[in-house]
């Protein structure tokens, strides 16, 4: 579809969050990841509108807000903000900010029951089964791998709860042969193409009605003309995508005409079955177009396991932000995830990235010209005579875009940056074998012609990379002494245009800080920093208060490879979470000791890396020789996660 400035469309939108914390890694890497793709979009020439948001709604989000002792309301408002900034921080150039406690999305999504409701799609009837509150979904015998009495959740392996309650009912079973053929219609619905498979099985084994209201809650969009019942969550949430765009709004009528149907629903494998079965049966029933394409990505794992909050292994954005820099994560989540399937995720493994890819690569490369124009005093650069050195690197670059158009057009993002960064070690070969340094003695005009040549590459790459790091490239392109309108279309022109620019250099400050390995230099801080405290100074109340002191139960212990210190914890600390915690008493206690320990944390140190992951947190103890040495313990059960005073 062609908007009024008969530019193409680009409608994208990113899973809604959970309100119920704030980001984290993994909520992180999906928003990303469609920020990269709408950006793409946006340089290729389209008009592009990105969605993302937060889910309020729900027995999940109700639940932790009594745990809390928050209300409802105030709850989720208070992790907005949280978002807002990170998303900020991390360059999402979102176009709304949705929430489902919105005025307008409730009514909308009502307008939306009254039409099934009427035309029967939605009846009344009783539900009595199995739910997962973590993925706030019915569990069926077909779900389950281990249908018991009591079944674990297929997603997540977590234990489901019993339900009975009178409910109204989605005719989901009605609208099998419509999916199978919109299926068969549309083979590429789901990127990756792999992720099909699933799902058509799924369908092809039989569907039956969803129970998509809620009589025990009333945390929810109220059932028009029933406020005994709220609407089942995923019910509510899946239609943010066409209310925040204006749908059933009156208003809003010529947005909705303009931007549905959405061209890309970015989501990671969790949640692709609500979207590639229950948003297109909601759609086909509410007589709208379905989604263009579906962009399912796998998860970001430490070791054999999903990178999640319950389970302690998950790492701050905002502190990896602050170690790294935004575009550094960027650019190490896009290429080291490919959306086929999981990644693991270390931060080793990012420190290398940012040190080979990001600053020997290509950092130097844009040092060295900068360097040597200097040097030869020549910070204008005009094109020369070119000779098949050069004539190789344009056509590389020719083939390199069209390579980095299709992957980019099929999502694989991690394959675009493998292309990218081909030519970047070809420019890096080609400025290596041209000896600029060498020419510059004798033939001024070739010398120029060669460092010509590095900064179109340059200037190409900078473009390129865009979508990926936004800011750095703007900074390479400053050094080249270029801008670039992003919102027009930047391929087509890089494809097309000569190498003929004029380029004038700016000195600059290196692009990418280098992280060497720091193996074990955290243990030996860790016992200098303790010999090292001075016993005698005084400090304020205000001081002392500014530590917090948790009470943890200590859930797992296990020996840290190549470290005769340190142990590794996985500690509970009730409402606030599990987190892993490092501690350098091995000598002084077997991991199976701790097990099933209560004992006192620092609750509040800033996370340090040891050993290549992040400790949150410090386990307090006295003594320093075996003999007189105790980790510090409550003298009776207290409740998990209390605060010291
Ligand atoms: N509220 C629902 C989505 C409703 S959309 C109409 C939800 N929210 S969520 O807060 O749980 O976030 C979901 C997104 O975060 C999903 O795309 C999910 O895959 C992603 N991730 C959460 N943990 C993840 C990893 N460890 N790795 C990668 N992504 C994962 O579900």
């Amino acid at each position: 579809m062609h908007n009024e400035s008969s530019k193409k469309k680009f409608y994208i939108t990113t899973p809604i969050y959970y309100a119920t914390a704030a980001p984290h890694l993994g909520t992180l890497y999906s928003t990303i990841l469609a920020d990269a793709c709408a950006r793409w979009h946006k340089m290729c020439g389209e008009d592009v509108y990105f969605l993302t948001g937060t889910d309020e709604f729900g027995q999940k989000v109700f639940e932790a807000a009594q745990n809390a002792q928050i209300a409802p309301q105030a709850f989720v408002d208070s992790f907005i903000q949280n978002y807002k900034d990170l998303w900020q921080s991390y360059q999402i150039a979102y176009s709304q900010f949705m929430r489902t406690t919105n005025e307008f999305h409730i009514k909308a999504v009502q307008s939306w029951l009254k039409k099934l409701l009427h035309q029967g799609d939605i009846y009344k009837g009783e539900y009595s089964g199995w739910y997962c509150l973590p993925c706030e979904t019915y569990v069926t015998e077909k779900d389950s791998a281990a249908f018991t009495d009591k079944p674990f959740c297929a997603s997540c392996q977590r234990e489901t709860k019993k339900i009975s309650e009178v409910s109204y009912f989605f005719k989901l079973s009605a609208y099998q042969d419509r999916l199978l053929d919109f299926y068969k219609n549309h083979p590429d619905f789901i990127i990756p193409q792999e992720r099909y498979a699933e799902v058509i099985s799924f369908v092809k084994s039989g569907l039956q009605d969803i129970s998509i209201s809620r009589s025990t809650l009333t945390w929810g969009v109220p059932f028009p003309d029933d406020d005994s019942h709220v609407t089942y969550v995923w019910a509510d949430a899946l239609n943010n995508y066409i209310t925040a765009i204006g749908y059933a709004q009156d208003d809003k009528k010529d947005m909705f005409a303009q931007w549905w149907p959405a061209d890309m629903h970015v989501m990671g494998k969790d949640i692709m079955r609500f979207h590639a079965i229950y948003w297109p049966a909601f759609l086909m029933a509410a007589q709208l177009p379905l989604p263009h394409h579906l962009l399912v990505h796998g998860w970001i794992k430490v070791g054999d396991h999903k990178m999640s909050k319950s389970r302690g292994n998950s790492i701050d954005p905002q502190h990896l932000l602050t170690t790294y820099g935004s575009d550094e994560v960027r650019y190490y989540l896009l290429k080291q995830l490919a959306i086929t399937q999981d990644g693991q995720f270390s931060v080793e493994d990012l420190e290398q990235k940012i040190t080979s890819d990001l600053a020997n690569d290509l950092g130097n490369l844009l040092n060295r010209l900068l360097i040597l124009a200097e040097k030869n005093n020549c910070t204008t650069i005009i094109p020369g005579t070119i000779t098949d050195a050069e004539k190789q690197l344009q056509m590389l670059l020719q083939s390199i875009i069209k390579d980095v158009q299709h992957y980019m057009n099929v999502g694989y993002f991690h394959m675009a940056l493998s292309r990218i960064w081909h030519f970047v070690a070809a420019t890096n070969s080609y400025f290596h074998t041209q000896e600029p340094w060498k020419v510059a003695q004798h033939d001024k005009e070739r010398f120029m012609a060669i460092v010509h040549t590095a900064t179109e590459s340059l200037f190409a790459i900078a473009t390129l990379v865009w979508p990926f790091m936004p800011h750095k490239m703007e900074l390479l392109l400053r050094a080249l002494g270029r801008s670039q309108d992003f919102s027009k279309d930047c391929i087509t022109a890089l494809l097309q245009e000569p190498w003929n620019k004029t380029f004038t250099l700016q000195k600059t400050e290196n692009l990418f800080k280098k992280h060497e390995p720091i193996i074990k230099q955290e243990e030996k801080t860790m016992t200098e920093t303790s010999e090292t405290l001075n016993t005698k100074t005084e400090i304020a109340i205000e001081d002392f208060l500014k530590i917090e002191l948790r009470v943890g139960i200590i859930q797992a212990c296990t020996k840290v490879a190549n470290s005769d210190k340190l142990l590794r914890l996985e500690v509970n600390f009730g409402t606030e979470g599990k987190r892993v915690i490092f501690s350098g008493i091995q000598k002084m206690y077997a991991p199976e000791d701790l097990l099933q320990k209560q004992a006192v944390f620092v609750y509040n140190l800033k996370p340090r890396k040891m050993m290549g992951e992040f400790s949150h947190g410090m386990l307090l103890a006295i003594g320093n020789d075996p003999e007189h040495f105790s980790i510090v313990i409550p003298e009776k059960t207290v409740l998990t996660g209390s605060l010291l005073r």
